[in-house]
């Protein structure tokens, strides 16, 4: 099996462009030419204004353009230009998506030095040693894993960043490649199939990345599930052969902001049939992903880990298929949850809110004092907001912000989305506490306040990223599958933890 990535060399340098020794320079470019373009237009022998005037290259968002230095003075012999778009647009995610296109052409064209040139690019040095290092690890993913017979890309092996003024972003650039390399490995996990990535095998990985990192590690088996009462868990996990596992990871450094435990809940189910209330046939190979949210929150653990960031953390991952079969949930079955809630199962094919109640339960039951979960939870989401766009669900508004904020910083857009009380009505049952679907009107809002039930009365953020793990066209940015969306989020709630730790964050109910 081939490598799915590799996390390059990243230096950092003061260097002016010309004594970069490097296969190809790269330089962001505006729509509307700027004097920061003169120096290197000119070492190309003018090319660049030549492109610009004839409309071959204007700037234009992700476009790009190569071109010869013929200057003598100049230790790299090529200039890739990649358009930057309108100035007033510009953010530190365009200079980080930047980066991945020129790793990823140059990786296509096995260019393996690449060097940098950020220029003036109204984004703080650290800011920008970061998000180009991980644009850059981003870059370095091949989903290509089970290939035998084609010739891959090259791999990114070097990358330099000239920042006149970034020597001391060094701490910044460990955080890139640290963020890069955990997302390529949330995307590697992801991109496994159903049969290779079971959930005994999920829970093996989540170990190992533990073991490596410094993680606490515990794996409960389906005996101690069992003895817990997580009966929805259990439900969902009957209809097939391969067991459920519980993975919960922590990471208790010794100089912690007081008073905080944040918990990541990620719904790990490693593939999703729909069960007895089973998904038609076109697409359902995609439901190979629906283990997305636990990758995410495993791999931000194991991030946090390295980065040794001083914040006391948990991932609570609830794993299991979801199949059809001769012992399978049906609908009307009645489950109990650990808590105690029942729940009456109207639709098999909404298992990820059953998983997802116990193990925020759980994760309570551990001391968690924050929670955010992520789960490739509703259809619905991606009807409301496309493939963009993370839904953002929780209470208090203050804590939705809070994680907003870090989705933005990381790169994973996401959008707030309403649970008025008024929706419960939806999903209510004749026989048992609720059911587990609201049917068709509002899908993604009901489903979040079915998790709500399970969060007591702590902060909680549930991201729903039914729309957002997979690319399913490629852009230059993103080829597509798996995206490794939630990992760099989740790490940068965790960056900012001394400051949220001091907010007021009750909710009111
Ligand atoms: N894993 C799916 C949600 C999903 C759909 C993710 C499409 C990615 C792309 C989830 O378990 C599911 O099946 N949800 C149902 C809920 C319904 C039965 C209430 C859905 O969205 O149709
Ligand atoms: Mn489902
Ligand atoms: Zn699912």
């Amino acid at each position: 099996m081939r490598s799915a990535y590799k996390t390059p060399e990243i230096a950092l340098t003061d260097r002016r462009p010309e004594d970069l020794d490097a296969d190809l320079l790269i330089f962001p470019v505006f729509e509307s030419s700027s004097a920061a373009d003169a120096s290197v237009d000119e070492a190309c022998d003018g090319t660049l204004s030549r492109a610009r005037t004839s409309g071959e290259f204007k700037g234009k968002l992700y476009d790009t353009f190569i071109a010869p230095i013929t200057a003598p003075g100049w230790k790299t012999r090529r200039a890739m230009f990649v358009g930057a778009g309108r100035t007033a647009d510009w953010t530190s995610d365009r200079l980080r998506r930047i980066a991945t296109t020129a790793g990823l052409l140059s990786r296509q064209r096995h260019i393996a030095r690449i060097a940098f040139v950020p220029g003036d690019a109204k984004i703080p040095a650290p800011v920008a040693a970061q998000v180009i290092a991980e644009g850059a690890c981003l870059a370095n993913f091949d989903g290509g894993a089970y290939k035998t017979n084609d010739d891959p890309w090259g791999w990114l092996e070097h990358v330099e960043i000239s920042l006149p003024d970034g020597l001391k972003a060094l701490a910044a650039v460990e955080r890139g490649r640290v963020l890069g390399e955990y997302t390529n490995h949330a995307r590697s996990l992801s991109n496994e199939p159903g049969n290779t990535l079971t959930p005994r095998v999920f829970a093996e990985r989540a170990e190992a990345l533990a073991k490596e990192t410094g993680l606490k590690v515990n794996v409960l088996d389906e005996n101690r599930i069992a003895s817990l009462n997580m009966g929805l868990l259990l439900g969902v996990a009957r209809g097939s052969q391969e067991p459920p596992r519980l993975v919960v990871l922590r990471h208790d450094p010794p100089n912690a902001v007081p008073g905080v435990v944040l918990a990541f809940v990620g719904k790990g189910i490693t593939f999703d049939t729909g069960g007895i209330s089973i998904k038609p046939a076109q697409d359902m190979d995609r439901m190979k992903d629906d283990m997305s949210g636990g990758a995410a929150a495993i791999c931000a653990m194991a991030a946090i880990a390295r980065l040794k960031i001083p914040v006391r953390c948990m991932a609570v991952v609830p794993m299991t298929e979801n199949m059809p079969g001769g012992r399978a949930v049906k609908p009307g079955d009645i489950l109990k949850s650990a808590e105690g809630k029942t729940v009456e199962v109207l639709n098999t094919d909404a298992e990820g809110r059953l998983v997802l109640g116990d193990a925020l339960w759980y994760a309570r039951q551990l001391g968690a004092t924050h929670l955010v979960d992520l789960a490739t939870l509703t259809g619905a989401i991606v009807v409301a907001l496309g493939k963009s766009t993370t839904g953002l669900f929780g209470a208090p508004a203050a804590w939705m912000e809070q994680v907003q904020r870090a989705s933005e910083r990381a790169g994973d857009r996401s959008w707030p989305m309403p649970t008025f009380d008024d929706y419960k009505d939806l999903f209510k049952s004749e026989i048992a506490d609720f059911s587990n679907t609201g049917g068709r009107p509002a899908g993604s809002v009901t489903a979040a306040l079915f998790l709500k039930e399970f969060t007591g009365d702590l902060p909680w953020v549930h991201l729903d990223i039914a729309g957002t793990a997979w690319a399913e066209d490629a852009k230059p940015y993103q080829p597509k599958g798996a995206t490794g969306v939630g990992v760099r989020t989740l790490v940068e709630l965790a960056l900012d933890a001394e400051t949220w730790s001091k907010l007021d964050l009750t909710r009111d109910r």
